[in-house]
C-alpha cells in the first residue's frame, strides 16, 4: 500500500484492494462499481480520445475473486455491473436507464444487490451524466453520476460506514459525504486516486444538508409498504 488519506469521515487507500481488504474491519455496506471486464477502457471512442483519454487496461479483467469475497463477508452489498459476475439470483436489481443514448450504446446498466427488495429504476440521460463529467477538471472515463450513487445509498440506510474497493474517481465517496456517511475507498491507479481525494475534499467544503447522521435515509420510502 503506498498511501492513505483521511479526509473528514472518509479514509482513502491508494493500492490494490486484494491487499488492503484483509486489513479492514467489517463495514455496514459495500457499494461498488468494479471493472466489468469488457475492455471498455482499452478502446476509447473518438470523442474520448479527443478529450485526452488513452487506452488503458484496468477494465480488461473481472475481479471475480474480490466480488465473491465481498458478497460472502457482508450482508448489504450493491455491485454495479452485477450482470457480469457470477452472483446468486436476487429480486433486488437496481437499474440505471440512460435516456437519449446513441443506438450503439447500452440503454441501461444494472446493479446486483444482496437485499431482498423490489427492483428499482433510476433514470438519467447520458447527456446530463456527460455534462457532470465535463464540469470537472479531469474525470474517470466510467464515472457514475453522483445522483445515481446517492440514490443507491438510500437502499443501504446508515449510519454505518460504506466501503467502495473500486472507487475510481470517488463518486461513492462524494455521495457518502453529501449524505453524512463515513466512507472507505480503495483505488489502484494514482491518477484516479488523486481525483477522488480532490472531489471528496471539495464535497466537504460545500454547505452540508445534515449535521447529524440522517434519521430517514434517502429513498427509504420506496422500500416501505410495497409488495413484490
Ligand atoms: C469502473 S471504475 C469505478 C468508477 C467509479 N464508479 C467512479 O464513479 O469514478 C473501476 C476502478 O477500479 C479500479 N481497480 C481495478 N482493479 C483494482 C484493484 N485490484 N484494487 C483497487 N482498484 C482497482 C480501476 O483502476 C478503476 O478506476
Amino acid at each position: 500500500m503506498s498511501r492513505i488519506e483521511k479526509i473528514g469521515d472518509a479514509t482513502l487507500y491508494l493500492g490494490d484492494c486484494r491487499e488492503i481488504l484483509p486489513t479492514l474491519g467489517k463495514v455496514d455496506a459495500v457499494v461498488t462499481d468494479p471493472p466489468y471486464g469488457i475492455g471498455f477502457a482499452a478502446q476509447p471512442t473518438r470523442y474520448q480520445r479527443a478529450n485526452g483519454m488513452k487506452a488503458q487496461t484496468w477494465d480488461d479483467q473481472r475481479p471475480l475473486d474480490v466480488v465473491d469475497q465481498i458478497v460472502a463477508a457482508h450482508e448489504r452489498v450493491i455491485i454495479w455491473g452485477g450482470n457480469y459476475f457470477d452472483l446468486r439470483p436476487t429480486r433486488g436489481w437496481l437499474i440505471w436507464t440512460k435516456t437519449g443514448n446513441a443506438p450503439s450504446m447500452a440503454d441501461l446498466e444494472m446493479a446486483w444487490t444482496s437485499m431482498d427488495m423490489n427492483s428499482r429504476r433510476f433514470e438519467k440521460s447520458v447527456k446530463s451524466a456527460s455534462r457532470e463529467k465535463d464540469l470537472q477538471n479531469g474525470a474517470h472515463p466510467s464515472q457514475k453520476p453522483l445522483a445515481l450513487m446517492e440514490w443507491c445509498l438510500g437502499f443501504v440506510p446508515g449510519p454505518g460506514a460504506v466501503l467502495d474497493p473500486f472507487m475510481g474517481s470517488g463518486t461513492t465517496g462524494v455521495a457518502c459525504v453529501n449524505l453524512n456517511r463515513a466512507f472507505i475507498g480503495i483505488e489502484r491507479e494514482p491518477a484516479y486516486f488523486d481525483i477522488a481525494c480532490r472531489r471528496i475534499e471539495e464535497a466537504y467544503r460545500q454547505p452540508r444538508l445534515f449535521d447529524e447522521p440522517s434519521a430517514k435515509p434517502v429513498q427509504q420510502s420506496l422500500l416501505d409498504g410495497v409488495d413484490g
